[in-house]
């Protein structure tokens, strides 16, 4: 029987429906070549409706998504999601509202981040090149700093206490790195799994996880088991990149390094990055925001949202798919663009995208 998926887009603000529209146009494509079928669904969440709905972070009783509109994204087999970020609402509304809400809510408690240098991409880091620049970093997604427990008290005066509290679960640390080891295993690398932590300081939370990664290891022997502090380990992604294979870590330090790895693998324009829920519905988004600055203007690089559908179509078990649109996005980088930054690429959006979708009809690789 044909294989068919329901896919959920949801384009989200500022330049996120320019991007996610180019990677539609690779799916077509990549679907036709590899005999799969789909449907696509369209939802407007994001800060434009959050306005137009009257939300107001006064009012907070106007939602920016609601659990029964979250609850029917369960009924799709993936979700691709542009950019979640409006200049006119302010900072944490929709982060929280709508981005966080559906991780925790789905309980996608993986944000998978491969860091993949391109060929013909340029790389900030001295002599190094694709072959150095190839890992990948599963970062906790519900837990940690990111829990939202702790509060405020006395605020605004002198004796204001504000505190964050960094919630770590056996359950969830002990399944996230599972699914590292797991992600590990698949990648046919070095056998590599780095913990990124920091069990000098964080002494209660870094040694649970310490403790975790250490016993659920017992079940992967073939696996050499790591640990780098996460200053050191900032370090050697810029010293060192090639010393990487599979690094797991907390959500909050996932957070910055992944952004440090974007900048190695050639910026904001490429890096792509998947919410999973292994046993549920995933969402597959490009990790840079929503550039207010370029929405519109058909400049900004679609590479990352492709790169994502990439990734989506993987979890659907499309390998073949997943492969010709990463070869695909290999070919254009080597051979077609001159730079991934917005607006310099030598192309717009969406020849960007015709350029991807033509190389996977064709089955091109660099
Ligand atoms: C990311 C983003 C989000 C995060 C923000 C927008 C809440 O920076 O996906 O990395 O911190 O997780
Ligand atoms: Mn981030």
């Amino acid at each position: 029987m044909a294989r068919k998926y329901r896919i959920a887009v949801i384009g989200g603000d500022g330049t996120g429906p320019e991007v996610v529209r180019e990677g539609l146009k690779v799916l077509r494509v990549a679907a036709e070549g590899c005999g799969f079928a789909y449907e696509t669904t369209d939802f407007d969440y994001g800060g434009q409706r959050y306005l137009a709905s009257g939300g107001d972070p006064e009012k907070p009783t106007v939602p920016v998504i609601t659990d029964e509109e979250v609850r029917a994204l369960k009924a799709y087999d993936a979700i691709y999601l542009g950019a979640v970020g409006h200049p006119k609402v302010a900072p944490g509304i929709l982060e929280k509202g709508l981005l966080l809400k559906l991780r925790f809510d789905l309980d996608q408690y993986i944000n998978l981040r491969p860091v993949k240098l391109y060929p013909g991409v340029e790389c900030p880091l001295a002599d190094k090149g694709p072959e150095d620049i190839d890992f990948l970093i599963v970062r906790e997604n519900t837990e940690g700093l990111y829990s939202g427990m702790g509060g405020v008290q006395y605020k605004g005066t002198p004796h204001e206490v504000a505190t964050q509290i960094m919630c770590n679960t056996r359950r969830g640390v002990e399944r996230c790195i599972r699914y590292a080891f797991e992600a590990c295993k698949r990648r046919r690398d070095k056998g590599l799994l780095t913990l990124v932590a920091k069990t000098n300081v964080l002494t209660y939370a870094h040694d649970l996880w310490r403790r975790a990664f250490m016993e659920v290891g017992e079940e992967y022997p073939d696996i050499t088991k790591d640990y780098n502090h996460v200053d050191a380990c900032c370090m050697w992604m810029v010293k060192n990149p090639e010393y990487y294979d599979t690094i797991v870590t907390c959500n909050m330090f996932g957070d910055i390094i992944t952004d440090l790895g974007a900048m190695i693998q050639g910026g904001m324009g490429i890096a792509a990055g998947g919410n999973i829920n292994p046993e549920g519905v995933s969402m597959f988004e490009p990790i840079g925001g929503s550039a207010p600055k370029y929405t519109g203007q058909n400049k900004i690089n679609p590479l990352a949202a492709i790169g994502a559908l990439a990734m989506l179509v993987r979890e659907l078990g499309e390998e073949e798919a997943a492969d010709r649109i990463e070869a695909a996005i290999a070919y254009v980088t080597a051979t077609k663009l001159g730079s991934l930054a917005a607006g310099k690429m030598g192309c717009t959006t969406s020849e960007v995208g015709d350029l991807v979708a033509e190389a996977v009809a064709k089955g091109l690789k660099p």
